[in-house]
């Protein structure tokens, strides 16, 4: 992050604005919508600025930009036509660590400002640290359409009620879902659409009942969401998994979940990690167990985030029969197992009428006594066999199909990082798959997907393919 962004209270405060045009007039039009006190020096004023002024809402300083004038000043805007001008403004507010913000000129502000959405005392900013401005005034129009035109009026119900919910709520985790319920529930609904009035006694008739209700309830049971994070990349995430992850007092979760799902999560909730690594448990199963207990036993609303689908590979059945016998509340939200993520990122459709009508998804941990894996079904031809963990056990994968009758012609890919930018797939047969991965030292997460399927990537892979570095030619045209 380029700019640290910030809310400043300029409510009667002190603001210097140099020049008197238009640009400047549209700055002091937004800064007056805060209450500061705007002074605005120049040598002439644009008419809607001399108005203001007779008017008495800015003070006019007729002349050139001194120093002096920055003297107690909390912010400045340099909003003149002559860059000579602005750049000492600049200067001169930098000696005295007064916030600048110089039009149209990134190099001299201190500041920028972002795009808004103005739902008072709602207000949404949008910056691209001033990289591309058509970009944010984009999405300032996508989210004027999507925030109520009603926010405000309910973001200041809230404002007014927050003494007596505090007085009334003990707990601050009581409190919050007794906030999460109110701005998801019938009576934010009703003021947002105008079926009520966001002063009138019959809402706050209705938020006394509710209050009452939670007031009751001392102490919140705690609750697990087991949640599928997806493989990787965070648009696979489901708007359910999302919402969990904004629910959560704490967040649970594995090796397996990338960091940008991880970043979705609320700020302020509290992240536990409890991933093994292949053949490194750290944290074992029945003490992850244990911790979602604890954890829920507490109070707390949990979300025990895994990669992919928490009941493929994920023992998530595991960890919800821990809950069920201490009677813990829980929720499953299943996620896109990493077959359905990686196929789809490599291009390699699962089934398909002329190459598989049969798929099967297998550990890779089937060696000695736990394998218990039909091989002789794996191996028929029209079959396509997905196998997880099976990074480590290529060789034995290979020899059983071998054993079984797979040709060494049928194809097979290897997906590694799947879904994520760094995503790469390696294409082989089963006469050179082992080779072929440790040519390219393949690591893990990887999938292997091994039936005549795999060949389609060639002609079907979309993903990540342009990693051809594009540049601007003299003539000012893309080219790889
Ligand atoms: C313990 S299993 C968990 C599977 C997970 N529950 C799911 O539904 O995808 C871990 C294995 O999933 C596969 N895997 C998970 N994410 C992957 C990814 N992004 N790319 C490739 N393989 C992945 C790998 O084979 C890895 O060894």
């Amino acid at each position: 992050m380029d700019y640290f962004p910030i809310f400043l209270r300029l409510a009667n405060e002190p603001v210097l604005v140099v020049g008197g045009g238009e640009v400047a007039a549209r700055k002091i039009d937004l800064l007056l919508r805060t209450a500061a006190k705007v002074t605005v020096v120049s040598p002439e004023l644009s008419d809607s600025l001399a108005a203001k002024a007779a008017a008495g809402d800015i003070t006019y300083v007729p002349g050139e930009f001194q120093p002096e004038l920055l003297d107690g000043m909390r912010l400045a805007i340099a909003a003149t036509d002559k860059q000579s001008v602005n750049a000492w403004v600049a200067h001169q507010c930098e000696r005295r660590n007064i916030p600048v913000n110089v039009v149209d000129d990134r190099e001299l502000s201190r500041f920028i400002m972002p795009a808004i959405v103005d739902r008072s005392p709602v207000v949404v900013a949008v910056g691209s640290s001033g990289d591309a401005p058509v970009l944010t005034r984009r999405l300032r129009e996508k989210l004027e359409s999507l925030l109520p035109q009603r926010l405000g009026d309910l973001a200041r119900l809230a404002g007014k009620l927050r003494p007596s919910v505090k007085a009334k709520l003990e707990h601050a985790s009581t409190r919050r879902r007794f906030w999460e319920n109110f701005f998801d529930g019938s009576i934010a609904a009703d003021v947002l659409s105008g079926r009520e009035d966001a002063a009138g006694q019959g809402v706050l008739d209705r938020i006394g009942s509710s209050l009452t209700r939670f007031a009751r309830q001392s102490k919140f049971a705690g609750e697990v969401a087991l949640v599928g994070a997806g493989p990787g990349d965070p648009g696979l995430l489901t708007l359910r998994a999302l919402r969990a992850l904004q629910n959560a007092d704490v967040i649970v979760y594995d090796r397996l979940v990338s960091a940008e799902v991880l970043d979705l999560a609320r700020r302020d909730a509290e992240r536990i990690y409890v991933g093994k690594a292949a053949g490194n448990h750290h944290v074992s199963q029945e003490d992850t167990n244990a911790l979602l207990v604890k954890l829920a036993k507490a109070g707390k609303r949990v979300c025990r985030l895994k990669g992919g689908d928490p009941f493929i590979f994920g023992r998530g059945g595991e960890e919800l029969e821990a809950l069920v016998a201490e009677g813990i509340r829980f929720e499953v939200v299943p996620g896109i197992t990493a077959a359905a993520g990686c196929a789809a990122y490599a291009g390699i459709p699962l089934t398909h009428r002329d190459h598989a009508q049969a798929l099967t998804f297998v550990t890779g941990h089937c060696k000695g006594e736990s394998d218990t894996v039909d091989w002789s079904a794996l191996a028929r031809p029209g079959h396509t066999a997905v196998f997880y963990m099976g990074l480590n056990q290529l060789e034995n994968i290979v020899a059983r199909l071998r054993e079984h009758g797979v040709p060494e012609s049928r194809a097979a890919a290897l997906i590694e990082h799947g879904t994520r930018p760094s995503q790469r797939v390696v294409t082989a047969t089963i006469a050179d798959l082992v080779q072929k991965a440790a040519e390219a030292r393949v690591a893990s997460p990887a999938l292997l997907i091994v039936g005549e399927v795999t060949r389609l990537h060639e002609a079907l892979h979309w993903f990540n393919t342009r990693s051809v570095e594009l540049a601007l030619t003299d003539e000012g045209r893309l080219s790889a």
